[in-house]
Formats: structure tokens, sequence, C-alpha cells
């Protein structure tokens, strides 16, 4: 945490501190603990003020979300340790166009505001597989999707967030990592089970105000470090790893030299490692899955009080979705930059 952004000229990983040093940082440590306080109390405050007696209390926050913390929610539940990796990662070794990921979900916020969410609300339904039941019959659709999503939310999505998570806590406070991961999912499902969607969604908006504030503190010191963004253009594209040969091996100058084509976000449909059919087709079949049609988005969107709290909600949201490729992309590809040694 209490990393310095200076370049790393060192080679070897001999300058690196122990786990012990890193963890016994009392300001690193109070940081963490009274983050996890605050996201107790929160939920709890979401849990106590909202009626969770009937079904929409408990699974829809009573039906009566304001946009704010409903835009806030749909891009805390989308955002997270995965795009941290994951944007900085794939910008450091390709350039901007990943996010493009990020970009087209704001044009698909705004069909799930004006199209989908209408077609929910009339259909009176709280879930994806209860819609399909209505407009198909039977039940085997309901069946089949409720099963798909578990799945795929139990093996896909929580593992891996929580996986992360727990090796986050491990680094920082030294725990096991199975005793991390407990207490990661005990206290995800103290507030999840007794608070309902409201204190989700109260959580969500509290988790969006740290990421935003912590990248854009991240953005401001990287930025300040390569001199701005004329200067992180170019010293992106000259980016080149002082150690480039192993002891048997030539590594073939494709692999290291930045790409022509870094700064591109449309790129060439043969040789370009995100070809722009798929920019623009691709990307948009599986994020109108996700956007339009996924359980935790849509629970969100049908919380809200009146249709013009979901638009604004979605609005929101695409508006906090240009965000990450300047919060998480080009810090990433300025990573690259600063530590082109070996470590
Ligand atoms: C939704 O509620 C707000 C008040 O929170 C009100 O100003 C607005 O007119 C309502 N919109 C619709 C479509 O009923």
């Amino acid at each position: 945490m209490a990393s310095t952004l200076s370049p790393s000229t060192t080679t070897g990983n001999a300058e690196t501190p122990a786990m012990s040093e890193r963890i016994r940082n009392p300001a690193d440590i109070s940081v963490i603990v009274i983050y996890f306080l605050v996201v107790m109390a929160v939920g709890l405050w979401a849990m106590l003020r909202t009626n969770r007696n009937t079904i929409g209390g408990f699974f829809l926050a009573g039906r009566d979300m304001v946009w704010w913390p409903m835009g806030a929610s749909l891009f805390a539940s989308n955002i997270g340790s995965g795009h941290f990796v994951g944007l900085a990662g794939t910008g450091a070794a390709s350039g901007i166009a990943t996010a493009a990921f990020e970009w087209n979900a704001s044009l698909l916020l705004l069909v799930l505001a004006w199209f989908f969410v209408p077609i929910y609300i009339k259909a009176e339904v709280m879930t994806m597989p209860e819609y399909l039941k209505k407009r198909f019959g039977g039940k085997r659709l309901q069946i089949y999707l409720s099963v798909l999503s578990l799945f795929i939310f139990v093996v896909l999505r929580i593992t891996s967030d929580i996986f992360s998570g727990a090796i986050f806590i491990k680094l920082a406070l030294g725990l096991d990592l199975y005793l991390a991961i407990f207490i990661l999912l005990a206290v995800t499902a103290i507030y999840t089970i007794t608070g309902g969607l409201a204190s989700v969604i109260y959580t969500d908006t509290l988790q969006t105000f740290v990421m935003l504030i912590g990248s854009f503190i991240l953005m401001g010191f990287a930025f300040a470090e390569v001199g701005g963004y004329e200067s992180f253009t170019e010293k992106y594209m000259n980016a080149i790893p002082t150690v480039v040969e192993g002891d048997n091996l030539t590594i073939s100058p494709s692999c290291y030299t930045p790409q022509a084509d870094s700064f591109h976000i449309f790129r060439d449909a043969v040789t370009g490692d995100i070809p722009w059919p798929g920019t623009v087709f691709g990307m948009t079949i599986v994020a109108a899955w996700y956007w339009c049609s996924d359980q935790i988005i849509v629970q969100r969107c049908l919380s809200g009080k009146n249709m013009s709290h979901v638009k604004a909600a979605c609005i929101m949201c695409g508006y906090l979705k240009l965000l990450p490729m300047f919060l998480m992309v080009m810090p990433g590809m300025i990573s690259r930059i600063l530590y082109t040694g070996k470590s």
C-alpha cells in the first residue's frame, strides 16, 4: 500500500520488503480496519432503516430507491478487483483498446433503462427466471436459468472476487488465507442476508466513493510522475523492458516493444489483438447479456422509485463507466513506463 511511484531501477528482488515489514505499518492497518467497520456500520444502518418484512422490501429495497445510490450500486457491482488488476494489466501490455469494454457498457445501460426495465416492470417480475416463466410458460426454462446463474455466480464470479479480496487481506494483515476468506464471506453474508438489497446498495455506494477517490489519487500521482499526458503517450511508445534476454533464449522484439496501435481503440480486423469487428459487434452481444438481463444489474434497477429514477441511475452509471479508461487502464500503461526492470 505504501509503495513509492519512483521508477524501479533495481533488477533483483533483494529490495522488496519482507511481508512482515509491510503489514506492521499502523497507518495501513487502521485504514483497513476502519474500512471494514464503516462497511458494517453502513450495512446495519441500511438494514434498520428499511422495512424488510415483505419480499419487495427485502429483495427490492422497498422499491423506494432514488437514482444516485442505485447508479453507484450498478457501478460498484460491476467494477471489482478484476477490473483493477485486469484493465491495468491489459493496458500495460497492449494499450487503451481494452477500455472499449467499459465504454460499450455506457450505451447498453441506456438500452437497459429505456427498453428492458419497462418490460420487466410491466411483467411484474423480480428475477430473470421468473420472467422466463411468465414469458414462455412451464418450469424447465426457469429452473435451467436458476441453476445456470447459481453456477456462474459461485464458480466464476464469487470465487474470483473473494479470492482476490482474501489475498489482499492476507498480504495486508498477515492472516491465513482461509480465515480471510471466511471473514469476507461472513461480513458479506451478514449484511446481505439480514439487510437485503438496501444494505447491498448502500454499501455499494460507499465502495464507489472509496474506489473513485482512491483511483483518482493514483491517477494524479501516476500522471505527475510521467510528466503529463503528452509525455505519457510518448514515453509509453518507448517503454521497453530492461531485461529482454534469458539464459539460453532471445526474445523476439515484437513481444516487448509497445504495439504501434497502442493508442487506437478500433484495431485492424486481421492483425489487431482486439479486432474492431469484435469491439463493435462481439462486445455488444456479451454486454447486452450482462447489462440488460443479468440478475445483479436488473435487480438494482427494479428497486427504483419510478422510471425517472431508474433512467437517471443508468445514465449516472454510464458516465462513471467512462472513467476506467483514465483511472485504471492509463495508470496500468504508466506502470509499464515506470517499472521497466525485472521484479
Ligand atoms: C419520479 O419521482 C420523482 C420524485 O422523486 C418525481 O419528481 C418524478 O416526476 C417521478 N417521475 C415519474 C415518471 O413519475
